[in-house]
């Protein structure tokens, strides 16, 4: 996803710029830039890598204390230097940088030409910074007065940065939908989409509302706007509650991707240490009391790893609690007419907290009922954190790999968590067991870090495919959904997850020794219906990996390989079963040679809709 930096102050920018540049580099990202203001404004921009933008840095005298960049994920035009950001006015008064979508673009790019303008890029960007200079040339204001117009007729979701000649030092940001937050320290001001880049500088920071704009220069307390254009008293928090979330490094690992996967047993550890020690209740919610125990439904909205987290949800509290839970595709949510009723509760799950169609999902419901979203998120000050009437904090630390894995353990243990919390209030008893396997989980988990060579050796065999299904049954179906999706983000092999018993229904067609299907055979009580399933395949020479628990030997014996996870209850076999197929997509990509870590063409969080 685009990333934004800013920074005025004393110290010379550039290479502050590039620095922070590379903090954003894991939200994924084609292309990079700066501009430094200096009199002129000078711009360096690299398709590729920020390292290209470096060396291309080193080798021109780029001076100046303020300036601003940007990191491009393609969403208008190619991912090349041409439009890449920042972007100048045509009289190259002005420079920005931009993220999110300007829906309306076209007919002012039209209206713009009109009157003269020329364009080099095929940006949406470009179009919006000649609009300012149009504007401002046209009505003679600074351009901070222009932002309420802005605001106002710009469509779509957007962050901008703006730099201006004829005001040196001075920086002014806008947000309608992207996130954009101010970092404080004494008389430096910095600018970013992200936090994490500005946990290094800051220890403060102010996080624009929705539709507000804000100058900050050299020394000045920041001024910050409503879309009214006029000045508010804006909350100022305390960065450092996120110090904990700064990633520094891989450790001894290859890959920050591999890195979380291995991270997952202590986040394991964590969820059951709270969980034993708050009695199975989460202290979070404590404000919700009324509510969840009048709630008649659950309504969970997510995307992707975050939706495969909520049908995982939606088993535990069903199976639990006894509350009937519906899962939507936030996309699908926000652009349909979802009824809503009075007894309703909307948990919304989201890593990033920063997803567009998630977001819109949340301001939607508040649009139809006043109704209280409960929010899982992974990312301490994120919108969802802000927006949401309660959040379940992952604690999963920063997640740096695209493709998402510890995010997704956390997600699923905080819903199991939750599940045991709506049942305490319903006065339910946890099921025989349950608990006592709960314990035993992060152990488990570790112990199933320890099939990985198993797992490589079995993508040895099938990194060739150029397909792939991933079948599973009842609490196994979303993590044959996720894997599924690992394996596309991450080795490209167009893979797709299916119910075991929809398979004969169309499915069953695909296969041929070509083929190969992963089974999630995790639930022991389903052994013979499973191992119909291999049959099913086999006898049509497909190639069968069966996921199955230690004691499933028979199933195992039926399948052409076998990927095993250690006895456990059956309703926690999920959490075990997610971990061989994480490592299996990480072996493929690592096999096919692919960016592990920010595979082509996606974000780590999709700002955009
Ligand atoms: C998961 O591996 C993907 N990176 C993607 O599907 C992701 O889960 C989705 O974009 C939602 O992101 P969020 O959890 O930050 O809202």
């Amino acid at each position: 996803m685009c990333g934004i930096f800013g920074y005025t102050g004393s110290a010379e920018a550039a290479d502050l710029l590039i620095e922070g540049l590379s903090k954003l580099e894991y939200r994924g990202y084609d292309s990079a830039g700066i501009s430094v203001l200096n009199g002129d404004i000078h711009t360096l921009k690299s398709a590729g890598n920020i390292a290209k933008l470096r060396e291309r840095r080193s080798s021109v005298d780029v001076s100046g204390t303020s300036g601003i960049a940007h990191t491009r994920w393609a969403t208008h035009g190619e991912p090349n230097e041409t439009n890449s950001h920042p972007h100048h006015s045509n009289s190259n008064r002005y420079s920005l940088v931009h993220n999110g979508i300007i829906e309306n673009y076209l007919e002012m790019k039209k209206d713009l030409i009109d009157k003269g303008f020329d364009f080099k890029s095929d940006t949406d960007t470009e179009v919006l910074v000649n609009y300012i200079e149009h504007l401002a040339n046209e009505t003679g204001k600074q351009p901070a007065d222009l932002m309420p117009e802005i605001l106002r007729d710009v469509k779509g979701s957007f962050a901008i940065a703006l730099m201006d000649t004829k005001n040196p030092g001075v920086l002014i940001a806008a947000r309608k939908g992207s996130p954009l937050i101010i970092g404080l320290d004494g008389n430096e001001q910095y600018l970013s989409s992200d936090p994490l880049a500005l946990a290094q500088h800051c220890d403060s920071a102010i996080y624009l509302e929705n539709r507000h704009y804000a100058v900050i220069a050299p020394g000045k307390k920041p001024a910050v706007y409503n879309e009214r254009g006029l000045e508010i008293v804006a909350e100022v928090a305390v960065i450092d509650q996120m110090k904990d979330q700064i990633t520094v490094d891989k450790g001894d690992f290859s890959h920050y991707t591999l890195k979380e996967i291995y991270e997952q047993p202590d986040i394991a550890r964590q969820h059951v240490a709270e969980s034993f020690q708050n009695h199975h209740i989460l202290p979070e919610l404590t404000h919700l009391k009324k509510e969840l125990v009048a709630a008649k439904r659950l309504v969970v909205i997510g995307c992707g790893t975050s939706l495969h987290a909520g049908w995982m949800g939606r088993n535990y509290i069903e199976r639990l609690a006894g509350i009937p839970v519906v899962v939507e595709q936030a996309s699908e949510f926000r652009y349909g007419e979802p009824l809503l009723f009075e007894n309703d509760i909307v948990i919304a799950v989201s890593q990033s907290g920063e997803t567009a169609d998630t977001m819109e999902g949340v301001r939607l419901v508040s649009s139809i009922r006043d109704l209280p979203v409960i929010g899982l998120c992974n990312v301490k000050g994120s919108t969802l954190y802000r927006e949401a009437s309660a959040c379940l904090m992952l604690n999963a630390g920063p997640e740096i790999g695209v493709a998402s894995t510890k995010a997704f353990m956390s997600q699923v243990l905080m819903f199991f968590r939750l599940a045991m919390h709506l049942a305490d209030l319903k006065g339910y008893n946890a099921h025989e067991g349950l608990l006592d396997d709960f314990k035993k989980l992060p152990n488990l988990i570790e112990k199933t870090l320890k099939f990985n060579e198993a797992t490589h050796e079995i993508a040895e065999k099938y990194k060739d495919s150029e397909n792939m299904l991933f079948l599973g049954r009842g609490i196994q179906f979303p993590i044959a959904m996720e894997g599924a999706l690992k394996v596309k983000e991450l080795s490209y092999i167009h893979a797709e997850g299916y119910s075991s018993a929809e398979m004969k229904h169309g499915p069953l067609a695909l296969i041929d020794e070509k083929f190969p299907t992963v089974v999630v055979a995790t639930d022991s009580e389903q052994e013979g219906k499973n191992i119909n399933t291999v049959k099913e395949i086999s006898s049509r020479k497909g190639k069968v990996i069966a996921l199955v628990q230690e004691s499933s030997t028979r199933l195992a014996n039926e399948a052409d390989d076998y990927l095993m996870v250690p006895d456990i209850h059956d309703m926690l076999a999920p959490f075990l079963a997610t971990i061989p197929l994480q490592l299996l997509s990480f072996h493929f990509a690592v096999l096919r040679g692919h960016n592990v870590d920010q595979p082509r063409n996606l974000a780590k969080s999709v700002t955009v809709e």
